[in-house]
Order: C-alpha cells, then structure tokens, then sequence
C-alpha cells in the first residue's frame, strides 16, 4: 500500500514580507491560480489513492489547510501542537500509516515546490518506490546542482544500479546536509553529487527501524503517540509528548546517518523556491529581465523583480535588485543577498 505524506507546517520566512500577512510559502499562489500546497496534491492525486494522502501541518495553519486541502478526507490532515521540524513530523505520519498497514511504503513531499513535467515526476517517484520496496532502503530523489548552494542537502552517489530503466539509480555513500559554499563547490568539482530534492520514499518499517536507531529518545515517544491513537485521551497525549520532542530535521536526525540510502535522479523541472531570488529566475521576464507582479513603474531599471500587493511601486535606475512591497511593509534587497531576508525576520522576532 502506498501513503504519501505532505509536510505543511513549514513557516516560510525567506518570503518575507508577503509571508508575513499572507501565510507561509506553501499557500501562496505564487504564479498560476492553485497554491504550491494544491499544486502538490493535484500530482500525487493522480496517481495514488486519496485515502493515503495525508498532510501533517501546524494546528495553527488548520483553517488555510482544510480550505485549500478540501478535496481530501479530513481525518488525513493531521495537525502538530507545535512545529517540531522535519523528523518529528515524518515520525508522526509513520504512525498513522503504519497502525493502516505496517508493510506499507511512504512518499515524503515538500509542500512548496514548484515541479513541472508531472508524467515524469511520477515515474520517477514510482521507480522510488520500486527501489525501496526490492532493497529495504531509503530513497532520495536528486537533482543535477546548477551552482554550490548552501541551502540544500547533498548526496554523494556511488554504484550505478541502473538496470532496464530509463531513470538513473544509484547506490548513496553519503549525505550531507546544508554545507558551507566552499565545500558546496568542492563536491562540485568532484562530481558525483545531486541535490536532495527532499523527497524521500521508504517502507515504513525501513523508516521507523531507522528512527529506532539514530533518534531512539523520539521513537519511543511516537509509540506513546500511537499507543493513544484513535482514543478519547490522543489530542492530550500528542500535545504533551510533542511539546516535549526534539526539534530537529530528517535530514541531520536520519539521512546523515543512515546506511542503505539510495538516489533516483529527478529530471523533471524542479525549483525549491526558496528564495525570492529564485521566484525571480523562475517568473516570466519582460525585454529588461524584469518580472513580478501589481502595479509597476520600471526606468533604466533592469534584471529585476518587483512586486507590488497593491498601489505604485516605482524604480529609477537599479539592477539586480527585489522590492516587494506587501500592507505597509516593504523589502528592498540585493538580488545575490536574497537568502538573507530570513535574517530579517529572526532580528524582529529577536526584537519583538
Ligand atoms: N508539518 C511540518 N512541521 N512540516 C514542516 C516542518 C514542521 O515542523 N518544518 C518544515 N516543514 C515542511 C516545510 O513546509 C517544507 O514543505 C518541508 O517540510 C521541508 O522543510 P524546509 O524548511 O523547507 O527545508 P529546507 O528547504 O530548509 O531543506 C530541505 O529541503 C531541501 C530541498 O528543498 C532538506 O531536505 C534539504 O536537504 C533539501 O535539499
Ligand atoms: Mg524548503
């Protein structure tokens, strides 16, 4: 049986400012009509049951959730007390699917990408599952790395175990998540390397011996967790035992660690958003090299992106920058600092 798990709970702060009153990045429509999030479902809904998609989101986030994940059963949406990060979460879906079918094989999604080509998506998601399901191991979906970016896990392949297919496999030695872009570039120029496009597919049992393992103070509290499922006390014990979990990502908590991880490529377009700089290279260009979106007034102004939730937003003589204007807040940021505007939003939560 195949779940698919969606992981919404992220908050978003690298779209500072629109993040800030609108919602976090997976609810954002941020070029067509449909959110990331919807966008999301839509291509796992057409190949693979409803019933076993399930999104694991932040109880704050449940009313923008149940509107835009209206097409799925209810009971799939399953909320965190708090956001615990990236391990916790998958823990808990494992829970859930595991007590449904214990043989069962899980996707892991972003909610806030943006992937384009949804046939070869899916047989390469499909070519994920086969491998998890014939080797007992984790798969990560790679990406060829454009440039050393600093924001991404790295996965450092080994043996080409491609047989028949059209897709490539290989075997992982390693890991290695978020490095800093001196040793990005050395993995570059070595070769061999993939982004982790932070898909990622298992049996569940795989998984979970994995968590057994590497992080045994949180397995034991997932069984707590799923010993109360489906009773009168759940919320109470998910809301005591969560609070109380490590923070921590599946990338550092498991992937860093684990053995028998294996890599497909993923050739179809792929772009994380994370960044507004990466909105930019992705959005449609005007003859300057601008784009964006709203109301506009652009002079001697190239290469850039701006965006305007309402009223005027004009430009005189600039290039390479983002302004982005949302309510009374705006951004005006260096196209090559956009990373940065995360720091913007951790100083004013440090300041009040
Ligand atoms: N439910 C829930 N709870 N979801 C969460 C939480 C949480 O506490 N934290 C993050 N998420 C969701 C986000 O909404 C996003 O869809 C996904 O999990 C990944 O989290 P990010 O915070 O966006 O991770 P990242 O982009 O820094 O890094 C990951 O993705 C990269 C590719 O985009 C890693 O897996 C990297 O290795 C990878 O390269
Ligand atoms: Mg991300």
């Amino acid at each position: 049986k195949l779940y698919t798990l969606i992981m919404a709970g992220g908050s978003g702060t690298r779209f500072w400012p629109r993040s800030k009153t609108i919602r976090p990045k997976q609810y954002l429509n941020i070029f067509g009509d449909d959110s990331l999030l919807q966008d999301t479902i839509g291509r796992f809904a057409t190949f693979t049951e409803k019933e076993n998609i399930y999104i694991v989101s932040s109880a704050t986030q449940a009313e923008v959730l149940e509107k835009q994940a209206s097409m799925l059963p209810k009971e799939n949406l399953i909320y965190e007390p708090v956001g615990r990060n990236t391990l916790p979460c998958i823990g808990l879906a494992a829970m859930y699917a595991e007590k449904d079918n214990p043989e069962g094989i899980m996707v892991v999604s972003p909610s806030d990408h943006l992937i384009q080509n949804n046939e070869l998506f899916k047989d390469t998601v499909l070519a994920a599952v086969k491998i998890a399901d014939e080797r007992d191991g984790i798969v990560t979906i790679g990406i060829t790395p454009a440039y050393p970016a600093t924001g991404y896990g790295y996965v450092q392949t080994a043996e080409d175990i491609t047989g028949e297919e059209t897709i490539r496999q290989f075997k992982v030695v390693r890991f290695v998540e978020k490095p800093n872009e001196e040793v990005a570039s050395g993995y570059l120029k070595q070769g061999g390397f993939f982004w982790n496009s932070g898909l990622f597919v298992f049996k569940v049992s795989v998984f979970l011996d994995a968590v057994e393992k590497f992080a045994p103070a949180l397995y034991a509290d997932l069984r707590k967790i799923q010993a109360d499922l489906g009773k009168p006390e759940y919320p109470q014990t998910l809301d005591t035992i969560y609070r109380a979990v490590q923070s921590i990502s599946v990338d550092y908590g498991i992937m860093e660690h684990a053995q028998n991880i294996y890599l497909v490529e993923g050739n179809f377009d792929w772009n994380d958003l994370g960044s507004w700089e990466s909105v930019y290279l992705t959005d449609k260009k005007d003859e300057n090299g601008n784009a964006g979106a709203g109301e506009a007034l652009l002079l001697d102004t190239k290469n850039s992106y701006v965006y305007s939730d309402e009223g005027l937003i004009a430009v005189v003589g600039l290039e390479d920058v983002i302004v982005v204007k949302d309510g009374n807040t705006t951004l005006v940021c260096r196209r090559d600092k956009a990373e940065d505007v995360k720091k913007i939003v951790e100083q004013l939560k440090a300041t009040g």
